[in-house]
């Protein structure tokens, strides 16, 4: 009967080693190959960030149509607030503040209090909230409750015709507080 040295046995150990850590190789190089082909296919799939400023997110009408500043500037007038879909969907009022110019701010429309969208009524140059009868300013800035805080505030900015909507961190210019919405 043949007994296998011990040596050719203990011998076999490395030589398992470096099997499976050449397997290990071929099977990261496979797997490499495959995600480098698979890239473009998934990169296809992944819809391409809006490129605004600060990270900022592409205005969008009721259709959701990528708002361009001429054509709101054609179809609005100074001083009319209307609504787009801002930062996380919310609905965001921009501001018509003359023939040529979008203002630097738009106001979010949720209300403070339980979050109804709080309609703009220029007869009475306020927002007026039906549900519960907050009112805001102009700026968006509470003057009447139950809501307990002003409307929040993103920036507005146009880049190549393209409106932009970015977050609102610093100081909320109508109460010189922090915003409470960051
Ligand atoms: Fe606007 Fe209550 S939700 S006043």
């Amino acid at each position: 009967m043949t007994q296998i040295p011990a040596s050719a046995s203990s011998g076999d150990v490395p030589g398992m080693g470096r099997r499976q850590f050449m397997n290990l190789l071929t099977f990261g190089s496979v797997t490499g190959v495959a995600l480098g082909a698979l890239y473009p296919v998934v990169s296809y799939f992944i819809p391409p960030k809006a490129a605004g400023s600060g990270g900022g997110i592409a205005a969008k009408d009721e259709l959701g149509n990528a708002v361009t500043a001429s054509g709101w500037l054609s179809t609005h007038r100074e001083g009319d607030r209307n609504l787009v879909q801002g930062l996380k969907g919310d609905p965001t009022y921009l501001i018509v503040e003359g023939s040529d110019a979008i203002g630097s701010y738009g106001i979010n429309a949720i209300c403070t209090h339980l979050g109804c969208v709080v309609p703009w009524n220029a007869a009475a140059n306020k927002f007026m909230c039906p549900c519960h009868g907050s009112q805001y300013d102009a700026t968006g800035k509470v003057v009447r409750g139950p809501a307990p805080l002003s409307l929040a505030l993103a920036h507005v900015s146009v880049e190549s015709d393209n409106v932009f909507l970015s977050q609102w961190t610093e100081t909320d210019f109508r109460t010189g507080e922090k915003p409470w919405w960051v």
